[in-house]
């Protein structure tokens, strides 16, 4: 089937916003690391697939950090085991064969420029966009809660330069000190201008192919859902019932992979909430339960900015609404509810009925059934859909029942799309310019 041209950098920009939420902390790490690796490579001379392959990489680099405690492990400088989310991070994207040089880069996101790390490299061995993302993320924890003043630059620029030849390559400790002289290189950072900035000196990322964006919204699906045991399949699940419904309802083929894509990034913003909360066995409290109501108001304003699928936000950021304007977090009558959204809400109310969770096993038939019939009652979630759910109740439960794993899904893939080599050779650009 013809695919248009499409640009990814509206979606790589909102994940990686997503993939931010992880952390209490910095919450504008991959931002500044994108940033500032984008400036350390212009003075290389990269070309312009290193600068689009360092670009997706220092966007998504974090990806592999599963929960908040990891995320506040990472934040020390010295922090002693910084290789396991960016193994984590390579085995989520080499699942998707356009993404398997970005996977090499995350996997050595970490290693010591002196060797002694668990990938086996060291060195030249290392490719650069590892080397420039490894140096600017430290010095992106360096910064947090730091003023930038004189005293303030001077500590991070000799911190830094203590890790030539052991951390970091001599050369880019270089090119980091003569760029962090100037005061708009830290101004860049925590202005309110970064995220133009970053627009602007971003390269443009295409693909041809809408299974490459299907395939990095599942990828991370399984980064949402891995959070917690008990719904490790909830959003690929949720997004094939949202697809059913809307193909039953007589959306077209481009409004149900759209439904499709909502689907998977329904949940996105429960990476905003602590795990504790989410695998609470039992009830929980009020202050509990105020954050855990925060996770669609972020997937809404993540998901706001992908223009080339103008439905998702509204679709995804909305399930949790009533008709009868009692959900949440907007508080959106039905009135205000497209069908769309109406069409994800019961999705994943249906999903989670059929789920195990902490603390209770998937429910049976006949209590669903009774339970979306009340709510439907209610006026709570759309009388039409749920009918049209429940009708054909035994098809939809073997399709929740029989999803695949995000891994068996990207090895179908994998023979369609040929994946591209990652190159190490502008080192010798970097030492003509530094020798
Ligand atoms: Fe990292
Ligand atoms: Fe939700
Ligand atoms: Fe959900």
């Amino acid at each position: 089937m013809y695919s248009p041209l499409m640009n990814m950098n509206n979606l790589i920009f909102s994940l990686s916003k997503g993939i931010d939420l992880v952390s209490s902390g910095i919450m504008h790490h991959h931002k500044n690391v994108a940033i500032m690796a984008l400036k350390m490579a212009k003075v290389i001379g990269l070309d312009k697939k290193e600068m689009e392959r360092l670009f997706v990489s220092a966007m998504l680099h974090d990806i592999g950090v599963v929960s908040q405690k990891e995320k506040r492990l990472i934040e020390g400088y010295d922090a002693p085991d910084l290789h396991v989310h960016a193994c984590e991070g390579y085995r989520i994207l080499s699942a998707i064969p356009t993404f398997n040089d970005v996977a090499t880069v995350i996997r050595h996101h970490h290693d010591r420029w002196e060797g002694n790390n668990r990938t086996g490299t060291k060195g030249y061995e290392i490719p650069i966009e590892s080397q420039i993302i490894f140096l600017v993320d430290r010095v992106d924890v360096l910064s947090k809660d730091r003023e930038i003043s004189h005293k303030g630059v001077s500590m991070i620029q000799d911190r830094i330069s203590k890790g030539a030849d052991h951390l970091f390559n001599r050369d880019l400790v270089n090119i980091f000190l003569d760029l962090s002289e100037s005061r708009a290189f830290w101004l860049d950072l925590k202005d309110d201008f970064s995220n133009e900035l970053l627009r602007e000196i971003s390269p443009e990322i295409y693909t041809y192919s809408l299974d490459v964006i299907v395939d990095l919204c599942y990828a991370m699906a399984y980064v949402v859902d891995r959070k917690s045991p008990f719904t490790s399949k909830h959003s690929q699940r949720v997004a094939t019932v949202a697809r059913e419904l809307s193909r039953l309802c007589g959306f077209s083929p481009s409004e149900q992979r759209q439904m499709f894509l909502a689907g998977l990034l329904h949940d996105i913003g429960k990476l905003a909430v602590p795990e504790e909360i989410l695998n609470k066995e039992g009830p929980l409290n009020e202050a509990e339960m105020d954050i855990m109501m925060t996770h669609t108001y972020y997937t809404y304003h993540i998901l706001k900015h992908i223009h080339e699928f103008p439905k998702v936000e509204e679709w995804a950021g909305f399930h949790h609404e009533k008709l009868n304007g009692k959900g949440y977090p907007f508080r959106i009558t039905g009135g205000e509810m497209s069908l769309g959204a109406r069409i994800m809400a019961v999705a994943d109310i249906f999903t989670a009925l059929s789920e195990d969770r902490p603390y209770r096993k998937g429910m049976e038939e006949a209590r669903i059934r009774q339970i979306m019939q009340q709510m439907a009652g209610n006026n709570e979630i759309d009388p039409d859909i749920t009918a049209l759910l429940l009708d054909n109740y035994g098809w939809f439960h073997e399709v929740v029942m029989s999803i695949e794993e995000f891994y068996s899904i990207a090895e179908k893939r994998k023979k369609e799309i040929n994946n591209t080599i990652i190159s190490i050779d502008p080192w010798e650009k970097l030492r003509s310019i530094y020798n």
